[in-house]
């Protein structure tokens, strides 16, 4: 195999080995040694990533192993070339689909394989690839996949070439026909690529099944069912043994079965074992085990495989809601498009884990993965730092929603996608809920039935321990897909004034609100007054052009779409109630496409918590003042107003009685929550200076906040959310940039363009500043603020130093930071 390619050990078993390490001295006779370990290591995954040559644009014949792609540019994956566009109208996939360009691209990689690897087997793993790909190894095609979400693997084996021959993959990559998707989507190979190598005897694709029937504090029973194939010639006779480790990496329990016959197909072996007092999952404490999987022939190890193991359980009641290990709590949660804003939809473990770290800052505990299968790493992400995961396969079945979009390929592969995305993440502890589809038209008509118990089918017959649900649109019994029976929760998306009747309308049944809210807001906006509802657009068909000529919304919690409702109106409803089990509220992040209420030249969504650069609008601190126990006290909005203006002034605060607020000094009253309120305000007349508010509890100070007026722009503030990263190629940096006056206050309505130069080995893998109709490219080296803030990622090439980050603007102190990148 090409000595380039290099080989990966799973974080987990890393994260093993550092411990062992660590362990070492005291180290009790089940924890496993490095040496043990690595006789372990027979598979070989591999990070396929490297190198690959991409064109934009058709060619002919590029999958021709002598095609000369010589002047094609080199790139390493994961790659979405529509992020590279330029943002326009005319582009097919329309402000829906973000105004960015899609087409048709090709990939080509060239590798070789060692003489000694003869009689060995290879797959080639793509994780997504948007969409309508077809894969060739020197010229033979190994097959077509429209869905885009969708992971899934070839074998290479019977078309390698061994020694020094070049064996050349090629992939054909169709995003041409657009609208496809009504969000964006990305072009590309825009996840990971993997190949593995295995014996011939080797643990199936997504082989293994680890459920936990039976859990309690004292133990747990962990039944495990493999699947395993045998492509040699002839039967055989082997040892399955399956090892439960903990997180030191000590052995919790293990069961082999010796004298396994492995015939030449696929075999299922299902063993059952116990974990004595096992340390349960939760989301506060998202404690993992890992399951090794050893297949042996005399005393050889043929095959290993890791999965995730989770110890939990939970319970849907239709009185009670949700329990986790026996404890109740509401399910907080957000749904998110699969884009990572200015990087498009290229897949970066960083940019996801950032992400999930905002959102657990907010007290989010739930992802909705809105509307298809995610990327693994999602879930490893989610398993490791405590979500609990609504995943969600479909936004279509057979009846379109635009006009290229899955639909097309409904009859041909949705049994297959489904199968391959049910097995590919019922292991992941985190997912708590399969959802088979969002919003779906044949909800409406008799269809509906007869769909959803095939899907649910599918589903249960590789998965029976979380329910399924579907978003619907249509609260009433009569909804033919939850007419069909098969749901196990409700799932109503928006309708939060029926919630309180759902126990009368839907008797015996349980309930999730699959998606909630749709508040639409630009981050660091205010319109007077704040009180005034607006429902913007008035109807989702029709062109709407009564909102603000900037396109900009207000970022009081005050206008929201009319199916949808302020972020108040859902969650005051929703916590009052414990059969409500759980919400997702649309969405936690801006995302690329869908600028509701607004057309060309927004482009980008107002629905985000949190905007596309990942900056929290004022909303974010009213769900962390609720769920968290962190003490919050947010006060908003900026003050630099023209004198005279009256000016609403809220404050989201928990943990305390009361919330004084002055002006230079002069009181202007204390103000408390009454009966359901979310927040406090004060009308006031604006005058220049210091607002200044206190949280008090008994009458003691819990915290203060101050908002100035500020000067003008003066300096330039970096500040890097990690000065640490790992010099892996991939690792990032995100930094904010803040445009401050002489006194250091971020200068509310900024917009300064801000240059970025980079000394050492990192670049900019995107800038942002959250603005939904900005139309600066985010591949570049230059950003104008938005109210005062703009983002610079920085990615890590693979050598170790330091890196300084230097912004500069016209009339602007500069400013630069370092960051240091470890081996
Ligand atoms: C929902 C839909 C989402 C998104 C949202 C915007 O109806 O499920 O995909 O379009 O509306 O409000």
């Amino acid at each position: 195999m090409n000595k380039s390619i290099e080989r990966v050990l799973t974080y987990s078993s890393k994260f093993a080995l550092i411990l062992i390490a660590l362990v070492g001295a005291y180290a009790c006779k089940s924890v496993l040694n490095t040496s043990e370990e690595e006789k372990m290591q027979v598979r070989e995954k591999s990070d396929f990533n490297k190198g690959w040559s991409f064109h934009l644009g058709d060619q002919q014949n590029a999958q021709d192993p002598n095609f000369n792609s010589s002047q094609w540019r080199t790139l390493n994956l994961p790659h979405d070339w529509s992020i590279e566009g330029e943002f326009s109208e005319k582009h097919p996939a329309g402000t829906g689909g973000g105004a960015l360009p899609g087409g048709i691209g090709w990939y080509r990689k060239a590798f070789t394989v060692d003489e000694a690897d003869k009689g060995k087997v290879f797959y080639i793993d793509f994780d997504g690839v948007y969409s309508n790909s077809e894969v060739w190894i020197n010229g033979q095609s190994l097959g077509k996949r429209p869905n885009g979400y969708i992971s899934f693997r070839y074998d290479l084996t019977p078309h390698l070439k061994y020694g020094n021959e070049q064996n050349v993959i090629a992939v054909k990559v169709d995003n041409a026909q657009q609208p496809n998707s009504r969000w964006y989507s990305g072009s590309g190979i825009y996840r990971n690529v993997w190949l593995t190598k295995v014996n011939p005897v080797h643990v199936a694709h997504w082989g293994t099944y680890v459920t936990t029937p039976e859990v309690s504090e004292q133990s747990a029973k962990v039944t495990i069912s493999t699947k395993v194939n045998n492509r040699g010639q002839q039967p055989g006779t082997y040892s399955l043994t399956n090892i439960v480790y903990d997180t030191t990496g000590a052995e919790v329990a293990r069961v082999t079965s010796e004298d396994v016959q492995l015939q030449s197909v696929e075999n299922e072996i299902n063993q059952e074992l116990t974990v004595n007092n096992p340390k349960l999952w939760s989301v506060e404490d998202p404690y993992l085990y890992r399951v090794v999987t050893l297949v042996e022939q005399k005393g050889e190890v043929v095959d290993n495989y890791e999965t995730p193991l989770g110890i939990r359980y939970f319970n849907f009641d239709v009185e009670k809601g949700f329990t986790l290990n026996g404890k109740p709590m509401k399910i907080l949660g957000v749904c998110n498009h699969h884009d990572l804003g200015a990087l498009g939809a290229a897949i970066n473990t960083r940019a996801l884990e950032r992400q999930l770290e905002i959102m657990k800052g907010m007290g989010v505990n739930g992802i909705r993965t809105a509307h298809n299968p995610p990327a693994p790493e999602l879930l490893e992400l989610c398993d490791k730092m405590g979500f609990i995961v609504m995943d969600e396969v479909f936004d279509m079945w057979k009846k379109s929603k635009s006009k290229y979009d899955y639909s097309l390929a409904w009859d041909e592969w949705h049994e297959q996608d489904l199968k391959d995305f049910i097995r590919r993440d019922r292991n992941h502890p985190s997912v708590f809920i399969w959802s088979i589809g969002n919003e779906i038209p044949e909800q409406w008509g008799l269809e509906g039935t007869p769909i959803a118990k095939e899907l649910a089918g599918i589903v249960k017959s590789l998965d029976r321990t979380r329910p399924i649900t579907a978003g619907l649109n249509e609260p009433y019994p009569h909804n033919s897909i939850y007419q069909s029976g098969v749901l196990d929760l409700v799932g109503f998306n928006y309708h939060h004034q029926d919630f309180e009747k759902f126990p009368e309308t839907f008797p015996g049944q349980k309930f999730i609100a699959t998606e909630t809210t749709s508040a639409l807001a630009t981050r660091g906006h205010y319109d007077m007054p704040s009180d005034s509802i607006r429902r913007w657009p008035y109807k989702w068909d029709e062109p709407f052009t009564d909102g603000n000529k900037d396109l900009t919304v207000s970022a009081y919690d005050n206008v929201s779409t009319p199916w949808g409702s302020t972020h108040e109106e859902t969650w005051k409803v929703m916590k009052k109630h414990d059969f409500l089990s759980g919400m997702f509220i649309w969405t936690g992040f801006d995302y690329l496409g869908e600028p509701t209420p607004y057309g060309w030249p927004a482009r980008s969504s107002y629905f985000g918590v949190v905007d596309l650069a990942g900056f929290p609008k004022d909303a974010y601190y009213m769900y962390k003042s609720e769920w968290t126990d962190e003490p919050v006290l947010h006060v908003f909005p900026h003050w630099n107003w023209e004198p005279g203006k009256t000016v609403d002034v809220w404050a989201y605060y928990n943990n305390a009685d009361e919330v004084e607020l002055f002006l230079n000094g002069k009181s202007l009253g204390t103000k408390k929550k009454e009966g359901n309120d979310l927040h406090v305000m004060w009308r006031i007349p604006y005058q220049p200076g210091t607002l200044k508010a206190v949280s008090r509890k008994g009458g003691q100070e819990v915290l203060t906040r101050e908002v100035k007026t500020t000067g003008a722009p003066a300096k330039i503030v970096l500040e890097a959310d990690r000065r640490n990263i790992n010099a892996d190629g991939k690792d990032l940096s995100f930094v904010t940039v803040k445009i401050v006056d002489k006194e250091g206050n971020v200068v509310p309505k900024a917009d300064n363009l801000v240059r970025f130069n980079v000394e050492g080995n990192a670049f900019i893998a995107g800038v942002d500043n959250g603005l939904q109709t900005s139309m600066e490219p985010f591949k570049t080296n230059q950003r104008a603020a938005f109210n005062g803030l703009a983002l610079v990622i920085l990615q890590a090439k693979e050598e170790a130093g330091e890196v300084k980050l230097t912004a500069t603007s016209k009339g602007l102190e500069s400013e630069s930071v370092t960051i240091t990148l470890k081996e």
